[in-house]
Parts: C-alpha cells; sequence; structure tokens
C-alpha cells in the first residue's frame, strides 16, 4: 500500500474511537519493529522522524527503509511524519522526500528552544497549511510549550515554568481557525524523555481536564498528546540490571491516555519506551554473553523488544484491528478533499 496521509488515518480514529501511536525511528530494526507489531495486531501505522533522526539515518536511507516496509506489508495503512518541524524549510523538505503529514512546531522559534509568540506561530504554521495542503499533505501544529529540562529538548522549562506554558483552551480555539491545521499538539503538563514526573502523575501535574476542554471548543480537531511514553518499571529495571543508570522515573499512564482517546486524542506519540526496550535488550545480551560480537546476536533481540511494547501501545491506544478498515485515499484525492 503506498504511504497515505496521516489525516486520513486520524479522521478514521475519530470515526470510530480510537488513537494512533505515531512511534519514533532512526534506523531499519526501529521500523521493523513498528510493522512487526503492527502485522500481528492488524494495526494502521504512524512512522515519525524527528530532525535529528531525519540527519542520523539520511533522507534516502529512510525514504526507502519506509518504501520498503510499505512493500512488504501492502496490507497496514502507513503514514509517514515529520516530528517536530522547527521550520517551513523542514516541512518542506520533508514532503519532497515523500512524507506523506508534518508537525510544524511553531510553538517554540527554529532554534527549537525559545518559546514563540502567538503570531510567529500562526506565520509559520499556515505558510505549511497552505503548501502541504496543495498537495494533500497532512500538517500537526503545536500551541502552548512542553516541559522538559533534559537532553536539550525544547525550551528547557522546569516544573513551574512548564506549568505557565500550558495550553489555553481559548488560543488553541483560535489557532486553529487562524491556521486550519488538521492536528493540534497540547501541552498538558507533559515532557519528551524518560524523566517526566518523580511520583506517578495526579490531576495538578498531568492535566487531563484540558483535553477535554479543548475538545469541547474543537471537536473536528485531531489533538495530539507529546511525551506519552510511560516510562514503565520493568523497563528501567532491566537496564539497571544489566549495568545502565538510570534514575527513578514516572511517565504518562497508558489508563491517562486511554482517558484522553475518549476525549479527542487520537495521536499520541511514543519514542522513550522503545529506546528503553532497545537498550535494556542490548545490555541483557552484553552482560549475559560478552562473547558475543555479531550485531546481529543483539540487535534482534532489540528488535523483539521494541516490537513488544509497540504492539502493547497498539492494543491499549485501540487502533489494534483496525487496518484493513482504514479507507486509502491518495494525496492527490486528498489536496483535492481541502
Ligand atoms: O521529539 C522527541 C523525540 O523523542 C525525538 O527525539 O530529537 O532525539 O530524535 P530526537
Ligand atoms: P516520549 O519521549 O515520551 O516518548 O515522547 C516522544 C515524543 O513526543 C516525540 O515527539
Ligand atoms: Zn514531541
Amino acid at each position: 500500500m503506498p504511504l497515505i496521509p496521516m489525516r486520513v488515518m486520524l479522521d478514521h480514529a475519530a470515526e470510530n474511537g480510537y488513537g494512533v501511536g505515531a512511534f519514533n525511528v532512526n534506523n531499519m530494526e526501529q521500523i521493523q519493529a513498528i510493522m512487526m507489531a503492527a502485522t500481528e495486531t492488524n494495526s494502521p501505522v504512524i512512522v515519525q522522524a524527528s530532525r535529528g533522526a531525519r540527519s542520523y539515518s539520511q533522507d534516502n536511507y529512510l525514504r526507502h527503509l519506509m518504501l520498503a516496509a510499505a512493500e512488504l506489508n501492502p496490507q497496514i495503512p502507513m503514514a509517514m511524519h515529520q516530528d517536530h518541524g522547527n521550520s517551513p524549510e523542514t516541512c518542506f523538505s520533508a514532503i519532497d522526500q515523500g512524507f506523506t503529514s508534518v508537525m510544524m512546531d511553531g510553538s517554540l522559534e527554529a532554534d527549537g528552544k525559545t518559546p514563540a509568540s502567538y503570531e510567529y506561530n500562526v506565520d509559520v504554521t499556515k505558510q505549511v497549511v497552505d503548501k502541504a495542503h496543495a498537495l494533500g499533505v497532512t500538517v500537526e501544529a503545536e500551541i502552548g510549550c512542553l516541559g522538559g529540562i533534559e537532553d536539550g529538548h525544547g525550551a528547557g522549562l522546569s516544573g513551574d515554568e512548564a506549568q505557565e506554558h500550558l495550553t489555553d483552551p481559548e488560543e488553541a480555539e483560535r489557532f486553529v481557525k487562524d491556521t486550519g491545521c488538521d492536528a493540534l499538539a497540547v501541552a498538558i503538563g507533559t515532557s519528551h524523555g524518560a524523566y517526566k514526573f518523580t511520583k506517578k502523575p495526579t490531576g495538578d501535574v498531568l492535566k487531563m481536564d484540558l483535553i477535554a476542554d479543548i475538545h469541547r471548543r474543537l471537536p473536528d480537531t485531531h489533538l495530539v498528546m507529546h511525551g506519552s511514553s510511560s516510562v514503565p518499571r520493568e523497563l528501567l529495571d532491566i537496564i539497571n540490571q544489566y549495568g545502565g543508570d538510570m534514575k527513578e522515573s514516572y511517565g504518562v499512564p497508558v489508563e491517562a491516555i486511554q482517558e484522553g482517546i475518549k476525549h479527542g486524542v487520537r495521536k499520541i506519540n511514543v519514542d522513550t519506551d522503545n529506546r528503553l526496550a532497545i537498550t535494556g535488550a542490548i545490555r541483557k545480551v552484553f552482560a549475559e554473553q560478552p562473547e558475543k560480537f555479531d550485531p546481529r546476536d543483539y540487535m534482534k533481540p532489540a528488535r523483539i523488544a521494541m516490537a513488544e511494547v509497540v504492539k502493547a501501545r497498539m492494543i491499549a491506544f485501540g487502533q489494534a484491528g483496525w487496518a484493513d478498515k482504514v479507507p486509502v485515499v491518495s494525496l492527490d484525492e486528498m489536496a483535492k478533499r481541502y
């Protein structure tokens, strides 16, 4: 099956009340892990690449790997998405590379760190919407800024600062009218990476009630949850058992995401959980079989470990079982619909 616009998938998810996991990739094994999970569960898939992933893997490799995945799995609808495009140019180059969906993250300036003004966000997002929609490509935008103080990701906002940059529902409503984006990432207290919360999050730090309010105002806009890894204790334990050094941490409980799905969340971004699964599996081989040196001896278990996580999320988000029911709509057809 050719890659389809992400909008088609999210519309189908909205009509049928489920969410779709969007999993980040940097290499062949991660793409294969997602496809293994998708074929086992009959799930539509969103594969996404950050700017860092595109530069690490090189666009041409990535494009051909995605085409291989589509060719080998004709029964699985797939969308290829640019995660956190920092500028219209990044989004346009993704479209040139065959991505069927782009995120213009104008919540931050082009440096990917400084919180941007509302006007800047509308301006860059609108530029992308105009060009992308003419080609049938889906656009995700973001209003409000995620928290997070690790890895140099995002604005580096600490807990209190992040609370100040949560999505304002009224502004979200205006933003969608001003830009015409298809999907909207909202800031509700999550952050990227492994260290999101120091204890199991409650409503004072993970603001799921904001989702319901935004959905009431924007019933036709697909909401996106970033920073949605659950950081399962068992994955941290495996890493630490085999020589790693992960601190105690809590992610976004799967039940909270399921609650969000009831209130308009259609795309759920997960990267960290897969990174943890891969790292734990590789460490285990290195620790238990130090004589091994063929990369396949540790990449195979790593791929299986990621596929298990992806499979569990596909089932939990409700996308399992829907692959053969998502309509196949071409980019050209989609362009005519806009
Ligand atoms: O946006 C966050 C994703 O986990 C991608 O991370 O920029 O390190 O590839 P990355
Ligand atoms: P996690 O770090 O929680 O997996 O979030 C990934 C993400 O939001 C990618 O855009
Ligand atoms: Zn993100």
